[in-house]
This record gives C-alpha cells, structure tokens and sequence, in this order.
C-alpha cells in the first residue's frame, strides 16, 4: 500500500483515457459496461453535462479512483450514481469513502432530488460506501454476470449474482399520488416511509385510465443479458400490450425488467398481469422518471442457492427474504404458500 497524497475531483474531457487505464486496472476487459472502454464517449457525456466523473488522482496524475453521476434525461430529477472503481494499489485507504463524499456534493450542486446506486452483492465494500445516508429500495437478482472479474478481490459467488438498488435522498422530493398493486403496497409504503417521500396512496380505480394508447420503451443490455421494458405512459391497453410483447420474444435473456410508472392509473391492472406471467418484486426507483417507478423483475432460470452472497444492512436482508419469497411464489404459485412476508416487520 503506498502513502501518496491523493487529489479528489472531477475529471476533465482531455483526461477520458486516463479513467479507461484505471478501469483496466480494475477490471481487465471484464467491466460490465463496454462504453467504459471508450474515451472519446466519456469524453464527450462530460463535456456535455450529462456525466459528472469524480476521480481520485495520484500524485503522477494518474486516475486512480472513481464515482460518477450520469443524468439519464435532460432535466431528470434524479441520476444515476456508482460505477465505482479504486486501483488496486490504492485500495483500503478510504479512497472509495472520500469518492462518495465528493460525489454526494456534486449531486447536491447540480439540485438532484436524489441518486439511485445500485451496488454488488459479491463483496460488500460499496454496500458500505454511504451506508449511513443510502436506503436500500430494491434487489435485481441475476443482475451482475459470473464473468465479471473484480481484480484482487475474491468474489463470494461464481455465478450470476444480484445488484441491490438503493436511493440517495437530497432534497424534499415533490409529492405525488402514488398507486401502487395492492399485492405490493405494503413494501412500497414502506420503503416510501423510508425514503421519506411525501406520497398519497390511492387506489387505481379512483383515477380510471384515459383510454389511450400506452408508450413502451424496449432496450436491450447484451453485456447483461438483460432485456428492459419501461413504461413511458400507460394507457387503457397497458397489460394487454405488455402480454402480447412478452409472447413475441425470441429467446430468453437471463432476466428481464419491467418498469411502471406508480402515478399511472394503469400500472396496478399491468403488475398483476405481468405477475401472472411469472414476474415478481425488483424494487422501487423513487423520482425514476416521472416520479417513482416500480421494477419487476423475471429470470430465464431459478435463482442460484448462492445468488445473494453479501449483504450488509438489515434492511437489505428484509428486502432479500420478501423478494425472494415473491420470486419462489411465482415459480410454484400453490395457494398455501400465501403473500411473501411483510418486510415492515
Ligand atoms: C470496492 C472498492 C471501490 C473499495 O475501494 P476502497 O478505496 O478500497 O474502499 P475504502 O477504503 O474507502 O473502504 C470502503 C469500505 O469498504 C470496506 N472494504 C474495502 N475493501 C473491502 C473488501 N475487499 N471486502 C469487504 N469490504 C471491504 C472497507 O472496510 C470500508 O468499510 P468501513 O468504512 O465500514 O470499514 C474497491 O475495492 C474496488 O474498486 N473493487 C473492484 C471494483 C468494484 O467492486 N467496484 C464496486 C462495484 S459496485
């Protein structure tokens, strides 16, 4: 380990290539976003505005640390916060906690509401990273592919492992109506509560569904294996369109993400719908888009015994066993099993 004094702050566009090295160094060409590689695209989102890349630099200039914020739309409310990375020769010395600290006040210099992280569950070093200020709001099993080298660090699992999503609040989020499927309103007034977000419950009914066309949004994450499916507007036909786009699919990725808009009158009928065919709890994304979203998840196999290796919070252990529980109900629905726990208690 060595003592160099460390500089902490954003990187320029001129310096894109000098995070690729440190990315290498960290991960080889196993990292799990392959635009990582490319610094002229790192360049030009940092140029842009639409990356905010804090880095840790050696006394040589070398990157040797990172955390950024990427704005996934112009004028989001939110970001999305991580991608967290220290060279191996610099690890163990509060780089990563430094890291957090600056990222938190670049989020709060740009007026965010919040940031969602979404940290490994292989080894619980970043799931302590902010510990204090981070709630957990959801776990994405299957999420992280077996290949992903962590350079030096031994991972507790050899097989596809889960991501927790947790959400960084830093100013009062506006208050919205919020109406969740009845099979979920417990956890999510729960995490609500957690999150302190001001929320109204209402039941779906009281704002019947205009009778428009819903907007579905399909991308693809190859390097996941992970198909997502988001929301944009639901309309009178949203659980219908859903089914018979989830029908149509070649193949069967490793997972897949469903994410519905809770202002939406019509993501209650779409969750139960997409329950029936075998989707169960992922998490809630508060301020997502237009304000919270609820992502369900379904996986092409069942999870493996050792599919959640690390966890460090016991929120995040609740979460785990309701999740879980939901997901082992879908693949034998027998009646006697019941609703998955209440993780509020
Ligand atoms: C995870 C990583 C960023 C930590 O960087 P770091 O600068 O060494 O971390 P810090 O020294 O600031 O320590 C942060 C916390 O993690 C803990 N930690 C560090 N290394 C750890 C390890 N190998 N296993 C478990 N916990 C670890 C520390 O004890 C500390 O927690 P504490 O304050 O409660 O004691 C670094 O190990 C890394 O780049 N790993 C490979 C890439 C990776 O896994 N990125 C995260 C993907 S979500």
């Amino acid at each position: 380990m060595t003592a160099d004094p460390i500089e902490i702050r954003a990187l320029r566009p001129d310096e894109a290539q000098k995070l690729v090295a440190c990315v290498r160094r960290c991960y080889g060409d196993s990292y799990i976003d392959p635009a990582q590689y490319d610094g002229e695209r790192i360049a030009q989102a940092i140029a842009e505005g639409r990356r905010h890349a804090l880095v840790a630099l050696s006394p040589s200039g070398e990157v040797v640390g990172h955390m950024g914020i990427t704005l996934r739309r112009q004028g989001d409310r939110t970001a999305d916060a991580g991608m967290t990375l220290v060279d191996p020769r610099y690890r163990g010395r509060g780089i990563a906690h430094e890291l957090g600290a600056a990222l938190g006040r670049a989020a709060q210099a740009l007026e965010l509401v919040g940031a969602h992280d979404y940290p490994v569950t292989v080894h619980g070093a970043t799931q302590r990273v902010g510990a204090d200020h981070l709630i957990t709001t959801g776990l994405l099993l299957d999420n992280m592919p077996a290949d992903v080298s962590f350079q030096e660090m031994e991972p507790a699992s050899r097989s596809r492992s889960a991501s927790l999503i947790r959400y960084l609040p830093l100013s009062r989020a506006p208050e919205r109506t919020s109406m969740p499927p009845p099979r979920y309103e417990a956890v999510i007034r729960w995490l609500c509560a957690r999150a302190e977000l001001p929320r109204r419950f209402a039941a779906p009914e009281a704002h019947p569904t205009a009778a428009v066309t819903s907007r579905i949004e399909i991308g693809e994450d190859t390097r996941r294996d992970i198909l997502r499916i988001a929301v944009v507007k639901g309309g009178s036909n949203l659980a219908a369109d859903i089914t018979a786009r989830l029908r149509k699919l070649g193949g069967a990725p490793a997972a897949i993400h469903i994410d519905l808009p809770l202002a939406d009158p019509a993501a209650a009928a779409a969750a139960e719908a997409c329950w029936s065919l075998g989707f169960f709890f992922g998490g809630l994304l508060p301020e997502f888009r237009d304000g919270d979203v609820l992502r369900l998840q379904r996986l092409a196999a069942p999870p493996s015994p050792d599919c959640v290796p690390v966890l460090e919070s016991e929120a995040g252990r609740a979460l785990c066993r309701f999740v879980l529980r939901d997901a082992a109900t879908r693949r034998d629905p027998a009646p006697s099993r019941g609703p998955a726990p209440d993780p509020t208690r």
